[in-house]
């Protein structure tokens, strides 16, 4: 059984302690904790007992006294390079969250580190992971659609979760890298993955038109205040974050406030936001695809589509996650289900209706799927699921070529960012025969049983 340390001991880091603490009790053991907030980390004490809690500056000691064989690493995505170099070097493996890091030579860095130690970094891209998602690989993996040259990806994010990213350390790209590295980073990493290959050229555009001072004025919020907490506006406002009412927000956060200043409520229309919500890029692979990527952060919905265009057909994934946001910000309830539908279209046929797997829980079901990856005896990675520092690197490198590309006005250069970053083993290309279809036939493709033929 391995043991474990977790440095960081916020929102995400509950998820893991619960898999360590529960369902994963018998697959590995918490040996330690770290954070910089003793309040949070005390927090963190008390759901674990027994196990030892150390200071941000304690860090080095705690791997020193505790001696884990995994740290996760689970602290703001500026920090991750730090965390993730230092446990290396003292001969840990590393469970690092998303984004790998957040600038060039952080990854040139987390590599160096990593070809040194010859320890191991598993990238919790939990979005991979999602049955829905995997059912895709399995369609591109096929042949299907034959070779892949196009492919269309948009993602909205809701005033709900969209806001979220605009009321704390996500909000000022120095730490974030802005939604570009810490967002998206989730769906350039699908596409690296599900298109088997990785980025050559970005050309980005990306502006915030919506948290801004002037949307707050216009909704009628001119009294807000700097925090949701004590606001004049907050029985008024869709955007607030009422942590007061959360027994796991005042916990975690408005209890701990105290110690190191962060407020977790901040005014989504602040001025000091330097992000961008809503965001384009034109994403040219190596193998010659091209991807049209964008993402807005303040839609009355929360989804995505994505489209891969091939030599023999094509297909595409459309998803709902959650269909409308209450005046007061809060979801619908009753919530309708996330819904997801695939649909096949081989050239000179008609559409098949993919019958889709079941899906459970947070992010696509891809958590728990992930969870039991990490901590259970690893099986057949048969979609090749588990993502090492060379997809981090490669994931996040689109959202830093994103970045250099706005600032320079043009198309950026991957190769001259990521270095030497080899390219990540992405399960087999997802590339079937160049010829197109003559005569189609269903029988060869098991995940079309059960289609609805449209
Ligand atoms: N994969 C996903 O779907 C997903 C979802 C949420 C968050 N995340 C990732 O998880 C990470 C944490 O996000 P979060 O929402 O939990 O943030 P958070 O702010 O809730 O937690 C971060 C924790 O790190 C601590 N910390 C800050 N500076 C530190 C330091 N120098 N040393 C030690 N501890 C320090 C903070 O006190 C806090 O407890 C981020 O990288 C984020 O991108 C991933």
């Amino acid at each position: 059984m391995k043991t474990y340390a977790i440095v960081g001991t916020g929102h995400r880091a509950q998820m893991y302690l619960g898999a360590l603490l529960g369902a994963h009790a018998a697959d590995g053991r918490l040996v330690g904790l770290c954070d910089s907030n003793p309040g949070r980390l005390a927090h963190a004490m008390a759901q674990a007992p027994g196990v030892p809690g150390f200071a941000a500056d304690d860090f080095d000691a705690m791997l020193a006294q505790t001696r884990p064989d995994r740290v996760i690493v689970t602290v703001p995505d500026y920090l991750h390079a730090d965390y993730i170099v230092r446990a290396l070097r003292a001969g840990c493996d590393v469970i690092t969250e998303k984004p790998l890091t957040t600038d060039a030579d952080a990854c040139a860095r987390i590599l160096a580190a990593k070809r040194e130690s010859g320890r191991q970094v598993i990238v919790g891209f939990n979005y991979r992971y999602s049955p829905v998602r995997t059912l895709l690989k399995q369609v591109l993996m096929s042949g299907i659609i034959g070779h892949v040259h196009n492919a269309t990806f948009e993602w909205q994010l809701d005033t709900h979760h969209g806001a979220d990213y605009f009321r704390r350390w996500h909000r000022n790209r120095e730490n974030s890298g802005g939604l570009w590295v810490h967002k998206a980073t989730h769906h350039f990493d699908l596409l690296n993955w599900w298109l088997a290959t990785v980025p050559k050229r970005v050309t980005a555009l990306g502006k915030r038109v919506f948290y801004r001072p002037e949307i707050g004025d216009a909704l009628g919020f001119t009294d807000r205040a700097d925090r949701c907490t004590g606001c004049p506006a907050f029985a008024r406002c869709g955007f607030r974050l009422d942590m007061a009412g959360s027994a796991a927000l005042s916990a975690l956060y408005a209890d701990t406030e105290t110690y190191d200043g962060y407020l977790r409520d901040k005014c989504v229309f602040s001025p000091d936001i330097d992000i961008e919500d809503s965001m384009s890029a034109l994403i040219e692979y190596a193998n010659g695809v091209t991807a049209n990527y964008t993402l807005t952060a303040y839609n009355p919905c929360e989804g995505y589509r994505v489209v891969f265009d091939g030599t023999r057909g094509r297909v595409e994934l459309t998803n709902i996650e959650r269909q409308a946001v209450q005046p007061d910000g809060r979801l619908v309830r009753p919530a309708a289900p996330e819904t997801n539908r695939i649909v096949v279209q081989p050239h000179f046929a008609r559409p098949y209706v993919l019958k889709l797997p079941e899906a459970g829980g947070l992010h696509g079901g891809g958590d728990a799927v992930m969870l039991r990856r990490l901590f259970a005896a690893a099986s057949n990675d048969q979609y090749g699921h588990v993502a090492d520092e060379r997809a981090g690197v490669w994931s996040a490198m689109v959202g830093i070529a994103a970045n250099a590309s706005l600032v320079r006005g043009a198309g950026v250069e991957v190769a001259e960012l990521a270095g030497d970053a080899a390219v990540p083993d992405y399960a087999p290309a997802p590339f079937g025969p160049a010829e197109i279809w003559q005569n189609f036939d269903p029988a060869r493709y098991p995940f079309l049983e059960g289609a609805e033929v449209l």
